[in-house]
């Protein structure tokens, strides 16, 4: 049907939840952002933005729709702070919940999907996450069907729980592996240093889980149980460094809940059976994650206090970006036989005029992961170890590891309000 045709279908107050990141239906998305004047009071709920995200960018078009964030990003950061958009915190885990279990109501749910196969399922491509159990909560279903979306396994929808589909054929969205400098290997080579031959892998976004990639080249039998994963990944396959041989869970398989990379991440994981895209409420889920031996979680942060509390997603009062994975993955190994959770940062912002190590968080700053959780923390300075660590003795290993610029300063604080 035609795009416009399709998009008709949605109404004034409807809550709409979109696929997330490269999954993002992008086409229905501009649509439906043509069609804003005839509506009042829409919602559009996703994670990561990837596309225009417009109803973020143009004043007043938040009366028409609105966004409910559940990871802010770009876009969505502004938007919230300045009340034309919102943020709802909840664990990447337990998004599936709020739809199934109707405490958000979804009533339209826009995917993108593989083309269907001869049985007429189509694969949830780069974004099963949340965007399955939208689809099966949805009064109305809109798929935007990709010939280049990639055919990955291990969840479909079949054509007969479509509405509406609108046919494209357009890249994927990429994601450009980031810059690693001199800093990022430091801190990459710190944590591939805590990894051991046989580990399953998470890694979080950014440049320092794949920092950390590029020092395992010399590992063995590596394994990935994750929530996402990207280009680094394929490289190490190809290196015959992941094998996920000791993978006790899905021994062989790569396990994910979405993808964000390049046009080379897409045509690996394109009808490749070793790939096992699950829901976020599996992969992510602590009873799941947490059965998986020699789990290693490897998360960033924006702040550590001298406690050991990480913040992550905000920045003081401001919504920076979301909890997404991160508790649940720092949680899950945390009961891993052999698990280990790291928080790898810099160990300064703003051009090294900030420590990321303070005191106490910032004023307005939400804990993202409680001191009780967290093991390691790595800076380009060195490893602190936390676990099983007095409060006294976690604010001298993580003063060990803070700038030298700022070490004299936390000392002084600490021998005040800890020490
Ligand atoms: N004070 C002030 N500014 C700070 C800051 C602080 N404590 N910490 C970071 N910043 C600034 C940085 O300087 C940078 O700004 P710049 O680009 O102008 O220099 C900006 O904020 C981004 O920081 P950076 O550390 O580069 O971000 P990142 O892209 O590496 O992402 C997190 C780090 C923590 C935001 C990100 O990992 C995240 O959102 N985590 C939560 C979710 C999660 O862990 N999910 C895991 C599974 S995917």
């Amino acid at each position: 049907m035609s795009l416009k045709e399709a998009i008709s279908a949605v109404k004034s107050g409807d809550r709409i939840v979109t696929g997330h990141a490269a999954g993002e239906p992008i086409v229905l998305v501009e649509e439906l952002v043509r069609q804003k004047d005839r509506l009042e009071n829409a919602e559009i709920v996703h994670m990561v933005p990837m596309g225009k995200c417009e109803y973020c960018q143009v004043e007043g078009l938040e009366k028409h729709i609105r966004h409910n964030s559940i990871f802010a990003g770009g876009p969505s950061r502004k938007a919230i702070s300045r009340n034309r958009a919102d943020y709802t915190p909840v664990f990447f885990s337990d998004v599936p919940r709020l739809f199934k279990e109707g405490i958000l109501p979804v009533d339209a749910a826009f995917i993108q999907v593989s083309p269907p196969d001869e049985d007429g399922n189509c694969s949830y491509g780069v974004s099963v996450d949340y965007t399955k159990a939208a689809a099966e909560s949805a009064k109305l279903v809109i798929a935007e069907v990709n010939r280049q979306c990639p055919r990955t396994y291990d969840s479909f929808i079949n054509v007969a729980d479509i509405d509406y589909i609108v046919e494209t054929d357009r890249p994927v969205v990429e994601l450009q592996p980031p810059k690693i400098t001199e800093l990022e290997e430091k801190i990459g080579a710190n944590v591939a240093s805590l990894i051991k031959d046989g580990s399953n892998l998470q890694l979080g976004i950014g440049a320092i889980p794949d920092a950390v990639l590029s020092f395992l080249k010399d590992k063995k039998d590596l394994g990935i149980h994750t929530e996402m994963f990207s280009d680094g990944v394929v490289d190490l396959y190809a290196e015959g460094v992941i094998t996920n041989k000791y993978n006790n869970l899905h021994p062989g398989k790569f396990t994910a809940t979405f993808l964000m990379g390049t046009k080379k991440l897409y045509d690996f994981v394109d009808n490749n059976p070793d790939i096992n895209m699950q829901p976020v409420d599996y992969t992510n889920n602590i009873m799941v994650a947490g059965r998986v031996e020699r789990l290693a979680a490897i998360n960033s942060a924006i702040q550590v206090d001298l406690f050991g509390q990480v913040c992550a997603d905000t920045m003081g009062y401001r919504q920076f970006s979301g909890v997404g994975g991160q508790v649940d993955f720092v949680r899950a190994a945390s009961v891993s036989q052999g698990g280990k959770s790291i928080i790898a940062m810099p160990s300064t912002a703003k051009s090294g005029t900030i420590s990321r190590i303070a005191l106490t968080l910032t004023e307005g700053a939400c804990v993202t992961t409680s001191r009780n959780d967290v093991h390691y923390v790595v800076t380009e300075y060195g490893i602190a170890n936390l676990r099983g660590k007095t409060v006294r003795q976690r604010a001298r290993e993580l003063i060990g590891i803070a700038h030298p610029d700022f070490r004299e300063e936390l000392e002084k604080q600490a021998c005040e309000a800890i020490i």
